[in-house]
């Protein structure tokens, strides 16, 4: 051990859905780093978890048909799963439903609100759910969430405010001082250049009116935000607030690893929300690229999930994780495809490592009975392939201090190239023609074992599995420290060696492709049958009672006319007996509002009123939705009241 200790954390995934490849891209990531310091002699703490509150997961929940607790509940275990398949090894799981969590998050808010960080005012902007952000106008893009490109609510609402614009300084003042805080180093540029030119804005940090989240302490109306409940999870994860002498040990944390699109609540809400807590700054933010697909980013509504756990399935834990951190370079954006995946693992894999090794061990089992004998004398070509092989233990050190993980493995694998050269430079069958060549040949045998036994070292961070299984092969019995990958000569002649299965089976592109997408989407049906299924079973079960909570009158429409600021909206005056409503309702694209004066349409009366592009809606009209997407207006066959009740 250094003594030194060395934190990581991923994001927490939200639990809306089973997690895909791009989720296990940053676990990963953290995974090997951690091995990589523990290694090194570092005390290691990796965090990761889930984020499981909010209006999404609510929603999500709802369409489930589940209560928010049982629905999380749920892929949570399946997150739990698919890291125990993938033998991530971290340290502490936070789930934000946790108590110990909840706990935090209220007593973070209550000192931020007595330090007067923290104070209540009225929030006023255009909300997008999805994001679950505010905007304001002039942030909207085309009227749009300049995010996700979906449409957004004005609302107006009491909330709480966190006071970021008073750290304005502080963090830009931060930034300056620790160059390497924000990497890779042009994130920094894009986070100053897209939020600090117009100067921070207090944000807002709790939301009315949401019963799925921690409740603010002393007003229950609101809910503690995600940001501030999320963030607070690195906080939670390493003992704060149960355990001072662990949250010591760890804190500040070394690395947040992420992707791009959650960097800027890394590297300004939260270092501002620890600034006002009086906590030191975690000394890095590395927010790397996303995993793309020819048609974009993936997403279920485009069915182009792609699911870790039939490529580990088919090809192992080592050959996923080798792939992702090989073929992406971490900072930037890579597109993913099957024919990558399968060639990647034929010609690195099957062809270079496998290959070597089982060349190797078949050389010294057929020339020398298995055993390996001692070197004799050095020849140039040896010299040349020791020098290599002693430098590449500091590359690949250097590569991972800068997140280069495929550069890592890229020198890692100069060198199984070279030793591979250096057999067919050495030709040991020839030498095993002549007797004379026979101290030549032992030379020659140990010089290839004893690389291959530092490629077994330096990619067991990356693929231990690999690692494990040449050792095994090649008869090393005791554990082998890291600063001797650096050292040649180290492996024990005498050694016997056990020949073992190819470390990976060559694949035909074509056949494993065809059978790699099938499977990937036989699960993404399974799950998507498997959540509608639940909607079903739960929503056919609901009481008389829940019906009722639902107000159902008939209307007749009075005026329609186009939403003024939307393409999408028509806003309707209404009719119901007793009382006039507007109301606004997403079906321009079905209808010609003329054609609908004087129609009777049913409405849910009792919701409650949200404003849509500026417009108050007081209510919801009722429509079917046909397969193809068409809305269709229910009305009642016969003439009715305005007003009459449905039932
Ligand atoms: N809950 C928040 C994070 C709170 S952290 C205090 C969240 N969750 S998420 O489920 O949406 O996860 C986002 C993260 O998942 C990304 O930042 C990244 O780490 C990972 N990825 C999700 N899709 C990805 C790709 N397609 N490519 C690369 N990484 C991806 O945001």
């Amino acid at each position: 051990m250094t003594g030194k200790s060395f934190y990581i954390t991923t994001p927490i995934y939200y639990p809306n859905d089973n997690l895909h490849i791009g989720h296990t891209y940053t676990t990963i990531a953290a995974d090997v780093l951690k091995r990589f310091k523990t290694i090194q002699g570092y005390d290691t703490f990796f965090v990761t978890g889930t984020d499981e509150h909010g209006q999404k997961i609510q929603d999500s929940a709802i369409k489930a048909g589940k209560e928010p607790k049982a629905y999380v509940d749920e892929i949570v275990a399946s997150i739990k799963d698919l890291w125990s398949k993938l033998e991530i090894d971290y340290d502490e799981f936070v789930r934000t439903t946790d108590e110990d969590h909840q706990k935090n998050a209220q007593d973070i808010f209550n000192k931020l609100k007595e330090s007067g960080d923290i104070y209540k005012g009225t929030y006023e902007g255009y909300y997008c759910i999805p994001c679950e952000s505010y905007w304001t106008e002039s942030q909207l893009e085309d009227g749009m969430c300049p995010d996700c490109h979906r449409e957004v609510e004005y609302k107006e609402e009491e909330s709480y405010f966190f006071r970021l614009s008073d750290y304005q300084d502080r963090l830009l003042k931060y930034y300056e001082e620790n160059p390497n805080f924000i990497l890779p180093l042009e994130r920094k540029n894009e986070m100053i250049n897209n939020f600090f030119k117009d100067g921070l804005k207090d944000l807002s940090v709790t939301r009315k009116n949401l019963t799925w989240g921690v409740p603010v302490p002393g007003d229950e109306d609101h809910t503690i935000y995600v940001w501030i409940d999320a963030l607070s999870c690195y906080l939670t994860g390493i003992g704060y607030g149960r355990d001072e002498e662990k949250f010591k040990n760890y804190w500040p944390a070394n690395v947040h690893l992420m992707a791009k699109e959650i960097v800027r609540f890394h590297v300004i809400i939260w270092p501002a929300l620890l600034m006002a807590l009086g906590l030191d700054l975690p000394d890095q933010v590395f927010a790397h690229g996303w995993i793309l697909f020819e048609d974009g980013k993936m997403s279920k509504s485009k069915g182009n999930v792609i699911y870790p756990e039939p490529i580990i399935e088919r090809y192992g834990v080592d050959a996923l994780k080798y792939f992702v951190l090989r073929e992406f370079n971490f900072g930037a954006d890579g597109s993913f495809s099957m024919e990558k995946l399968i060639s990647r693992l034929n010609s690195d894999l099957a062809n270079d490592l496998g290959n070597l090794v089982s060349r190797t061990t078949q050389m010294v089992s057929k020339y020398r009975d298995s055993v390996v004998p001692e070197p004799g004398e050095e020849m140039e070509v040896d010299k040349d392939l020791k020098s290599m092989a002693e430098g590449i233990r500091a590359k690949v050190e250097e590569d991972i201090e800068n997140f280069s993980y495929n550069k890592a493995l890229a020198h890692i694998w100069e060198f199984i190239s070279r030793t591979n050269k250096y057999i067919d430079q050495t030709e040991p069958w020839v030498l095993a023609k002549d007797e004379e060549e026979a101290k030549r040949l032992d030379t020659v045998l140990y010089n290839l074992i004893d690389s291959i036994r530092i490629i077994s070292q330096l990619i067991e961070p990356f693929i231990h599995h690999t690692a494990e299984e040449i050792q095994k092969q090649l008869g090393i019995k005791e554990d082998l420290k890291w600063e001797d990958a650096s050292s040649f000569g180290l492996y024990k002649a005498g050694t016997k060696v056990e020949r073992g299965d190819n470390l990976f089976p060559r694949l035909d592109v074509d056949k494993e492709v065809e059978a790699l997408a099938k499977a990937n989407k036989d699960l993404f049906e399974k799950r998507q049958a498997k959540r509608n299924k639940g909607a079903k079973e739960e929503t056919n079960t609901i009481t008389i009672d829940d019906f009722d909570k639902v107000e159902l009158r008939t209307a007749k429409v009075l005026d329609c006319k186009n939403h003024p600021d939307a393409d999408k909206l028509l806003v309707f005056q209404l009719d119901l007996g007793d009382e006039k409503r507007q109301v606004v309702s997403g079906i321009r694209k079905f209808y010609e509002p003329e054609n609908l004066v004087g129609k009777t349409v049913v409405v849910v009366t009792n919701l409650a009123p949200v404003k849509l592009r500026g417009l108050e809606s007081n209510g919801m009209i009722l429509s079917a939705e046909s397969k193809d997407g068409r809305l269709s207006l229910i009305t009642s066959l016969e003439d009715v009241d305005p007003g009459a009740g449905v039932k």
